[in-house]
């Protein structure tokens, strides 16, 4: 794995250390108010983003050109800032963080939607 293939993989890792941490923490705290913002990072951070590392892996042709990279830069965001967006919102301080985070989270998967239909038959 190189690439756009493995800076996704790499990423998703590091979400699920930090999602697995803050699950630690929830745990120990007998705390489980933001296990959303735990499903959210674990789920569309490790699950999804680790997706995107293993396609761009298994099909070569849709990791070349700009498109993966600006890829990566909305995909990244989306879920950096939808993590804490959905812990303010649980916690009464405004939902701006996790709508931007949802909308970029969204239009990430509508390029991947574009790229696999762009790279059929490719693999
Ligand atoms: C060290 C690893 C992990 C720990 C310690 C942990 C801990 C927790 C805890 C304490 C809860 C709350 C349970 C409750 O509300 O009663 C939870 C919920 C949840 N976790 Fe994890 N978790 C871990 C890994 C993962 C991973 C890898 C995923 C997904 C890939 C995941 C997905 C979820 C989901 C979907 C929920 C339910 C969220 C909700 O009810 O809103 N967790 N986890």
């Amino acid at each position: 794995m190189r690439g756009i293939a493995f800076l996704f993989y790499v990423v998703a890792i590091l979400y699920v250390l930090a999602g697995m941490l803050f699950g630690i923490h929830m745990a120990g705290a007998h705390d489980f108010s933001l296990a959303p913002a735990h499903a959210h990072l674990n789920l569309v951070g490790w699950v999804t983003t680790g997706m995107f590392g293993i396609y761009y892996h298994v099909v070569p042709k849709a990791a070349e050109g700009m498109l993966p990279k600006i890829h990566f830069a909305v995909a990244t965001p989306g879920v950096i800032l939808m993590f804490p967006g959905i812990i303010m919102s649980i916690q009464g301080q405004g939902e701006a963080l996790a709508i931007i985070g949802s909308l970029l989270t969204i239009l990430s998967m509508l390029i991947f939607l574009f790229t696999v239909i762009r790279s059929r038959g490719t693999a």
